[in-house]
Protein backbone atom coordinates (compact mmCIF):
# COMPACT_ATOMS: atom_id res chain seq x y z
CA UNK A 1 0.00 0.00 0.00
CA UNK A 2 1.57 3.75 -1.37
CA UNK A 3 1.02 5.25 2.19
CA UNK A 4 1.98 2.31 4.98
CA UNK A 5 4.38 4.10 6.14
CA UNK A 6 2.70 7.22 7.26
CA UNK A 7 0.53 5.09 9.51
CA UNK A 8 0.82 5.89 13.40
CA UNK A 9 -1.85 3.89 14.70
CA UNK A 10 -0.85 2.25 17.60
CA UNK A 11 1.31 5.04 18.08
CA UNK A 12 1.45 8.40 20.78
CA UNK A 13 2.07 11.83 20.02
CA UNK A 14 2.69 14.82 22.42
CA UNK A 15 2.87 18.14 21.48
CA UNK A 16 3.93 20.97 23.25
CA UNK A 17 2.24 24.47 22.54
CA UNK A 18 -0.65 22.39 21.05
CA UNK A 19 -3.91 24.71 21.33
CA UNK A 20 -1.66 27.79 19.36
CA UNK A 21 -1.90 28.26 15.83
CA UNK A 22 0.33 25.95 13.88
CA UNK A 23 -0.03 22.98 17.50
CA UNK A 24 -3.69 22.54 16.46
CA UNK A 25 -2.20 21.64 12.93
CA UNK A 26 0.56 19.37 13.90
CA UNK A 27 -2.30 17.51 16.33
CA UNK A 28 -4.98 17.14 13.51
CA UNK A 29 -2.22 15.72 10.84
CA UNK A 30 -1.42 13.05 13.30
CA UNK A 31 -4.48 12.28 14.54
CA UNK A 32 -5.48 11.53 10.60
CA UNK A 33 -2.40 9.09 10.60
CA UNK A 34 -3.90 7.68 13.36
CA UNK A 35 -1.88 7.98 16.25
CA UNK A 36 -3.51 8.65 20.02
CA UNK A 37 -2.61 12.38 20.86
CA UNK A 38 -1.45 14.29 23.92
CA UNK A 39 -2.03 17.84 23.61
CA UNK A 40 -0.04 19.80 26.13
CA UNK A 41 -0.05 23.92 26.85
CA UNK A 42 -0.14 26.59 29.40
CA UNK A 43 -3.92 27.15 29.38
CA UNK A 44 -6.51 24.43 30.18
CA UNK A 45 -9.45 26.56 28.65
CA UNK A 46 -7.41 26.77 25.38
CA UNK A 47 -6.73 23.19 25.74
CA UNK A 48 -10.29 21.88 26.13
CA UNK A 49 -11.54 24.34 22.80
CA UNK A 50 -8.48 22.74 21.48
CA UNK A 51 -9.86 19.28 22.16
CA UNK A 52 -13.36 20.10 20.81
CA UNK A 53 -12.15 21.42 17.85
CA UNK A 54 -10.08 18.44 16.98
CA UNK A 55 -12.88 15.97 18.15
CA UNK A 56 -15.60 17.44 15.82
CA UNK A 57 -13.31 16.56 12.98
CA UNK A 58 -12.08 13.11 13.93
CA UNK A 59 -14.69 11.37 15.73
CA UNK A 60 -13.41 8.65 17.95
CA UNK A 61 -9.93 9.66 18.31
CA UNK A 62 -7.76 9.34 21.46
CA UNK A 63 -7.15 12.94 22.73
CA UNK A 64 -5.61 13.66 26.24
CA UNK A 65 -4.80 16.80 27.36
CA UNK A 66 -2.31 17.96 30.05
CA UNK A 67 -1.30 21.35 31.43
CA UNK A 68 2.22 21.85 30.68
CA UNK A 69 4.68 24.40 31.21
CA UNK A 70 7.84 23.06 29.05
CA UNK A 71 10.08 25.78 31.03
CA UNK A 72 9.26 24.25 33.67
CA UNK A 73 11.67 20.89 34.77
CA UNK A 74 9.05 19.17 37.47
CA UNK A 75 5.98 19.93 35.19
CA UNK A 76 7.69 18.19 32.19
CA UNK A 77 8.85 15.22 34.57
CA UNK A 78 4.85 15.05 36.13
CA UNK A 79 3.85 15.08 32.44
CA UNK A 80 5.96 11.95 32.01
CA UNK A 81 5.15 10.25 34.81
CA UNK A 82 1.27 10.58 34.70
CA UNK A 83 1.84 9.19 30.76
CA UNK A 84 4.07 5.83 32.35
CA UNK A 85 1.10 5.60 35.29
CA UNK A 86 -1.55 5.10 32.41
CA UNK A 87 0.03 3.08 30.35
CA UNK A 88 1.02 5.82 27.75
CA UNK A 89 4.47 5.93 26.04
CA UNK A 90 4.93 8.77 24.21
CA UNK A 91 6.58 7.50 20.34
CA UNK A 92 6.91 11.29 19.27
CA UNK A 93 7.52 14.50 20.41
CA UNK A 94 6.63 17.68 18.83
CA UNK A 95 8.54 20.52 20.43
CA UNK A 96 6.44 23.33 19.32
CA UNK A 97 5.76 25.38 22.17
CA UNK A 98 7.13 29.10 21.98
CA UNK A 99 6.34 32.97 23.41
CA UNK A 100 6.04 34.61 20.05
CA UNK A 101 6.65 38.13 21.05
CA UNK A 102 4.24 40.47 18.49
CA UNK A 103 5.93 42.96 16.59
CA UNK A 104 3.79 46.10 17.57
CA UNK A 105 3.64 49.90 16.65
CA UNK A 106 4.87 53.04 18.62
CA UNK A 107 2.58 52.38 21.38
CA UNK A 108 3.55 48.61 21.95
CA UNK A 109 6.90 47.11 22.48
CA UNK A 110 8.79 48.14 19.67
CA UNK A 111 11.60 50.14 21.41
CA UNK A 112 12.26 47.11 23.91
CA UNK A 113 12.27 45.08 20.66
CA UNK A 114 15.71 46.39 19.60
CA UNK A 115 18.99 44.70 20.18
CA UNK A 116 19.87 48.45 22.00
CA UNK A 117 17.11 48.25 24.50
CA UNK A 118 16.26 44.12 24.86
CA UNK A 119 15.22 43.33 28.66
CA UNK A 120 17.62 40.37 29.65
CA UNK A 121 13.97 39.19 31.25
CA UNK A 122 12.47 39.01 27.87
CA UNK A 123 15.71 37.19 26.27
CA UNK A 124 15.73 34.92 29.58
CA UNK A 125 11.92 33.59 29.28
CA UNK A 126 11.63 33.62 25.50
CA UNK A 127 14.51 31.44 25.34
CA UNK A 128 13.31 29.44 28.44
CA UNK A 129 10.49 28.55 26.32
CA UNK A 130 11.71 28.23 22.54
CA UNK A 131 14.71 26.40 23.53
CA UNK A 132 15.58 25.34 26.98
CA UNK A 133 11.64 23.90 26.94
CA UNK A 134 12.58 21.68 24.09
CA UNK A 135 15.86 20.73 25.72
CA UNK A 136 13.51 19.45 28.47
CA UNK A 137 11.05 17.59 27.03
CA UNK A 138 13.32 16.19 24.78
CA UNK A 139 15.53 15.25 27.45
CA UNK A 140 12.58 13.59 29.19
CA UNK A 141 10.81 11.93 26.45
CA UNK A 142 14.21 11.11 24.54
CA UNK A 143 15.29 9.27 27.51
CA UNK A 144 12.01 7.53 27.57
CA UNK A 145 12.18 6.49 24.10
CA UNK A 146 15.79 5.44 23.85
CA UNK A 147 15.93 3.37 27.19
CA UNK A 148 13.09 0.73 26.11
CA UNK A 149 14.56 0.01 23.05
CA UNK A 150 11.86 0.55 21.09
CA UNK A 151 13.01 4.15 20.07
CA UNK A 152 10.61 6.94 18.68
CA UNK A 153 10.77 10.89 16.87
CA UNK A 154 11.85 14.21 18.38
CA UNK A 155 10.63 16.92 15.96
CA UNK A 156 11.38 20.15 16.41
CA UNK A 157 9.51 23.41 15.24
CA UNK A 158 11.65 25.92 14.05
CA UNK A 159 11.10 28.52 11.63
CA UNK A 160 12.83 29.75 8.14
CA UNK A 161 14.78 32.60 10.46
CA UNK A 162 16.57 29.38 11.48
CA UNK A 163 18.39 29.74 8.18
CA UNK A 164 17.98 33.14 6.83
CA UNK A 165 18.27 36.69 9.52
CA UNK A 166 15.03 38.56 9.79
CA UNK A 167 14.30 41.04 7.34
CA UNK A 168 13.85 44.08 9.56
CA UNK A 169 12.01 46.09 6.38
CA UNK A 170 9.20 43.64 7.27
CA UNK A 171 8.13 45.39 10.51
CA UNK A 172 9.09 49.20 8.94
CA UNK A 173 6.07 51.90 10.33
CA UNK A 174 6.59 54.79 8.36
CA UNK A 175 6.84 58.35 10.18
CA UNK A 176 8.72 56.38 13.47
CA UNK A 177 12.79 57.47 14.04
CA UNK A 178 15.14 54.64 12.66
CA UNK A 179 15.59 54.00 16.88
CA UNK A 180 12.15 53.78 17.21
CA UNK A 181 11.42 50.96 14.04
CA UNK A 182 10.09 47.92 15.54
CA UNK A 183 12.04 44.56 14.70
CA UNK A 184 11.69 40.96 14.76
CA UNK A 185 13.49 40.49 18.60
CA UNK A 186 16.44 38.78 18.50
CA UNK A 187 15.57 35.84 20.64
CA UNK A 188 13.70 34.24 17.60
CA UNK A 189 16.53 34.10 15.53
CA UNK A 190 18.94 32.80 18.79
CA UNK A 191 16.22 30.43 19.39
CA UNK A 192 15.65 28.74 16.21
CA UNK A 193 18.68 28.78 15.06
CA UNK A 194 19.29 26.79 18.28
CA UNK A 195 16.60 24.49 17.79
CA UNK A 196 18.68 23.47 14.72
CA UNK A 197 21.60 22.53 16.72
CA UNK A 198 20.08 20.97 18.86
CA UNK A 199 18.46 18.70 16.25
CA UNK A 200 21.64 17.67 15.05
CA UNK A 201 23.14 16.87 18.69
CA UNK A 202 19.79 14.93 19.47
CA UNK A 203 19.93 13.13 15.88
CA UNK A 204 23.38 11.39 16.93
CA UNK A 205 23.17 11.46 20.45
CA UNK A 206 20.65 8.43 20.44
CA UNK A 207 20.89 6.93 16.93
CA UNK A 208 21.62 3.80 18.13
CA UNK A 209 18.73 3.51 20.20
CA UNK A 210 16.17 4.28 17.90
CA UNK A 211 15.11 8.00 18.17
CA UNK A 212 15.69 9.74 15.37
CA UNK A 213 15.38 14.14 15.33
CA UNK A 214 14.44 16.28 12.91
CA UNK A 215 13.05 20.14 12.07
CA UNK A 216 10.95 21.25 10.58
CA UNK A 217 11.18 25.19 9.37
CA UNK A 218 7.92 26.87 7.98
CA UNK A 219 8.08 30.03 6.78
CA UNK A 220 5.36 32.67 7.69
CA UNK A 221 1.38 31.50 8.03
CA UNK A 222 -1.53 34.13 6.85
CA UNK A 223 -3.48 34.79 10.10
CA UNK A 224 -5.16 37.34 9.53
CA UNK A 225 -1.71 39.87 9.59
CA UNK A 226 -2.39 43.77 7.86
CA UNK A 227 -2.35 44.23 4.41
CA UNK A 228 0.77 45.81 4.16
CA UNK A 229 2.99 43.06 5.94
CA UNK A 230 1.26 40.93 3.92
CA UNK A 231 2.43 42.17 0.49
CA UNK A 232 6.24 43.30 1.92
CA UNK A 233 6.24 39.39 2.78
CA UNK A 234 4.54 37.88 -0.33
CA UNK A 235 7.20 39.94 -2.34
CA UNK A 236 10.07 38.21 -0.43
CA UNK A 237 8.35 34.77 -1.41
CA UNK A 238 9.04 33.07 -4.73
CA UNK A 239 5.56 31.55 -4.70
CA UNK A 240 4.21 35.16 -3.72
CA UNK A 241 2.27 34.24 -1.00
CA UNK A 242 2.49 33.32 2.75
CA UNK A 243 1.45 29.42 3.80
CA UNK A 244 -1.74 28.22 4.35
CA UNK A 245 -1.90 27.07 8.07
CA UNK A 246 -3.09 23.38 6.55
CA UNK A 247 -0.08 23.29 4.45
CA UNK A 248 2.42 21.83 7.32
CA UNK A 249 0.01 18.97 8.13
CA UNK A 250 1.35 16.56 5.07
CA UNK A 251 5.23 17.35 6.02
CA UNK A 252 4.09 16.57 9.69
CA UNK A 253 3.18 12.82 8.63
CA UNK A 254 5.76 12.28 6.79
CA UNK A 255 8.42 13.54 9.60
CA UNK A 256 6.80 11.79 12.45
CA UNK A 257 6.03 8.62 10.94
CA UNK A 258 8.39 5.95 9.18
CA UNK A 259 7.77 7.29 5.59
CA UNK A 260 10.77 9.23 7.01
CA UNK A 261 12.64 6.55 8.39
CA UNK A 262 16.32 6.87 7.20
CA UNK A 263 15.66 10.80 7.71
CA UNK A 264 17.33 12.25 10.93
CA UNK A 265 19.64 15.45 11.87
CA UNK A 266 17.87 17.71 8.89
CA UNK A 267 16.14 20.69 8.82
CA UNK A 268 13.02 20.46 6.18
CA UNK A 269 12.68 24.15 5.29
CA UNK A 270 8.75 25.09 4.23
CA UNK A 271 8.84 28.50 2.96
CA UNK A 272 7.52 28.98 0.05
CA UNK A 273 11.15 29.35 -1.64
CA UNK A 274 12.25 32.45 0.54
CA UNK A 275 15.45 31.38 2.18
CA UNK A 276 16.48 30.00 -1.63
CA UNK A 277 16.78 33.67 -2.80
N1 LIG B 1 2.85 31.07 12.75
C1 LIG B 1 3.90 31.21 11.96
O1 LIG B 1 3.87 31.97 10.97
C2 LIG B 1 5.16 30.43 12.23
C3 LIG B 1 6.17 30.43 11.26
C4 LIG B 1 7.33 29.73 11.52
C5 LIG B 1 7.49 29.04 12.71
N2 LIG B 1 6.49 29.08 13.63
C6 LIG B 1 6.72 28.33 14.87
O2 LIG B 1 5.68 27.38 15.03
C7 LIG B 1 5.42 27.17 16.42
C8 LIG B 1 3.95 27.43 16.70
O3 LIG B 1 3.66 28.75 16.31
P1 LIG B 1 2.18 29.35 16.34
O4 LIG B 1 2.08 30.32 15.24
O5 LIG B 1 1.20 28.23 16.45
O6 LIG B 1 2.25 30.16 17.72
P2 LIG B 1 1.11 30.34 18.82
O7 LIG B 1 1.53 31.52 19.62
O8 LIG B 1 -0.23 30.33 18.19
O9 LIG B 1 1.26 29.00 19.69
C9 LIG B 1 2.30 28.82 20.61
C10 LIG B 1 1.73 28.05 21.78
O10 LIG B 1 2.77 27.86 22.74
C11 LIG B 1 2.19 28.00 24.02
N3 LIG B 1 3.17 28.33 25.06
C12 LIG B 1 3.68 29.55 25.38
N4 LIG B 1 4.46 29.43 26.46
C13 LIG B 1 4.47 28.12 26.81
C14 LIG B 1 5.09 27.37 27.85
N5 LIG B 1 5.86 27.97 28.78
N6 LIG B 1 4.88 26.03 27.90
C15 LIG B 1 4.09 25.43 27.00
N7 LIG B 1 3.45 26.08 26.01
C16 LIG B 1 3.64 27.41 25.92
C17 LIG B 1 1.15 29.11 23.87
O11 LIG B 1 0.20 29.05 24.91
C18 LIG B 1 0.60 28.79 22.48
O12 LIG B 1 -0.56 27.98 22.55
C19 LIG B 1 6.35 28.12 17.16
O13 LIG B 1 7.52 27.43 17.53
C20 LIG B 1 6.64 29.18 16.12
O14 LIG B 1 7.85 29.86 16.36
C21 LIG B 1 5.32 29.75 13.42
Amino acid sequence: MAFEKFDLTGKTALITGAAGLLGMEHAAALLESGATIVLTDISNDALHSARSLLAQKSEGAMIRLQIMDVSKPQAVQAVAEAMTLDGLRVDILVNNAAIDPKVEGAQGVLESSRVENFPLEQWNSQIAVGLTGAFLCSQVFGTLMAKDGKGGVILNIASDLSVISPDQRLYRKEGLPEDMQPVKPVTYSVIKSGLIGLTRYLATYWAHKGVRCNALSPGGVFAGQDKVFIERLSSLIPLGRLAQKEEYRSAIQFLCSDASAYLNGQNIVIDGGRSAL
